[in-house]
């Protein structure tokens, strides 16, 4: 979407992976003040998202929304005000039907969704200081076209409240998952790929409830072509630091985020988080691969279904090289300058995660633990792109 906003993929931290509706306003407050003093915002994390139950379960009588008086006491304004005071930016969570999801499926009380409210919710963010709506189709009813139609409707609202707002689309949660079937950067600056990830590496699921990190990957990878300034796949929050994964599963995690350009929403609690975590989340190598300003994803080079290899075109004419090792045991997982689009007889390679540099003639290879990813940096060839990977698409519709 090209309203000015998201020319990287947004960097940030939201609420719900770790605390789901147990959310307040001090809460908030002590993640904003951790993401400063543990130096995350200066690693690149700006946006701080408040998801859903942040509600009062009624409107006002003039038809706003209100915050939880009891667990927002000061109001949503003044907790923008807070953020922004941090130098960081705000999230909010909506619906686009008469619920959110917590209405529909968690016992939160209301129906407080932004159907038939939408100019007016707009307008509410705007003035409360909002710098980043995420908005959740939460209903197993409707056609993908209803979604299209609907989500279009709050992208023109936001965009006529003057506020760059960046928009946040989910379409998948209870419904025929239509993420994966349309490019939706007409629509939204970023769009989940699939139902919810969960705090585990492989669940077995396609694309239902809930999504390992392998199983998410395996969706959004042949969405290369979509992303670009503006407009990226989102394969969900990260569960970095979370405790469902080993710490090779957790950099694999972070490291296949960063080559997707995807999103890097931290969804841990950032008031505790251990060394390894820390690590991870606040790799430069990596996040300087993410944040590249060609905002290309990784397309897919080779995948055996041991062995998957995807490489980032960057802007000063390196490539970002993923070797994934989607197997239970150590492999060597290889590939070649010329696969991923360089060509040279001399490259430098610098490990993401080490650090390390050493040079090659071409060949590109390691030994990558199970459910590993090493990645490189690949200098010094004369960059001649493969072409994006075709995404598999079943429907089209376009926005009315
Ligand atoms: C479904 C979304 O996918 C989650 O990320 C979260 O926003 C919940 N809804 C909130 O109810």
């Amino acid at each position: 979407l090209d309203n000015g906003v998201a020319r990287t993929p947004p960097m940030g931290w939201n609420s719900w992976n770790t605390f789901g509706c147990n959310i307040s306003e001090s809460l908030i407050k002590q993640m904003a003040d951790a993401m400063v003093s543990s130096g995350m915002r200066d690693a690149g994390y700006e946006y701080v998202v408040v998801d859903d139950c942040w509600m009062n379960s009624t409107r006002d009588s003039a038809g706003n929304l209100q915050a939880n008086a009891q667990r927002f006491p000061s109001g949503m304004k003044a907790l923008g005000d807070y953020l922004h005071g941090k130098g960081l930016k705000f999230g909010i969570y909506q619906a686009p039907l008469d619920k959110t999801c917590a209405q529909y499926f968690n016992s939160y009380p209301g129906a407080t969704g932004a159907q038939g409210h939408e100019a007016q919710d707009a307008r509410q963010f705007a003035a409360w200081g909002v710098d980043y709506l995420k908005y959740d189709w939460c209903s197993p009813s409707g056609t993908i076209d209803d979604q299209v139609r609907t989500f279009a409707k709050m992208r023109d609202a936001l965009a006529a409240t003057g506020r760059p707002i960046l928009y946040s689309i989910n379409s998948n949660s209870v419904h025929d998952k239509t993420g994966p079937r349309r490019n939706w950067g007409d629509i939204a600056n970023i769009w989940r790929t699939t139902e919810d990830i969960t705090n585990a590496w492989d669940t077995g699921q396609t694309n239902g409830y809930p999504m390992g990190i392998q199983n998410i990957v395996n969706v959004t990878v042949p969405l290369a072509s979509y992303a670009r300034p503006g407009a990226f796949n989102d394969p969900d929050m990260m569960e970095v630091g979370r405790g469902g994964m080993n710490d090779t599963e957790m950099r694999s995690h972070f490291a296949l985020w960063a080559v997707m350009a995807s999103p890097l929403i931290a969804g841990n609690d950032l008031r505790n988080m251990n060394a390894a975590t820390q690590t991870i989340l606040k790799n430069q190598n990596l996040i300087a691969i993410n944040q590249d300003t060609l905002g290309l994803q990784a397309t897919q080079i080779s995948n055996d279904g041991t062995r998957r290899v995807l490489a980032k075109r960057l802007s000063n004419g390196d490539v970002a090289v993923a070797l994934f090792n989607q197997s239970g045991a150590t492999t060597t997982v290889s590939t070649t300058a010329s696969a991923i689009g360089l060509t040279g007889n001399a490259f430098t390679l610098r490990d993401a995660w080490t650090n390390g540099l050493s040079t090659t003639a071409g060949a590109i290879s390691a030994s990558v633990p199970a459910h590993g990813t090493v990645v490189y940096r690949v200098s010094g060839g004369t960059p001649n792109p493969t072409p994006p990977a075709t995404p598999t698409i079943t429907a089209t519709p376009t926005a009315t």
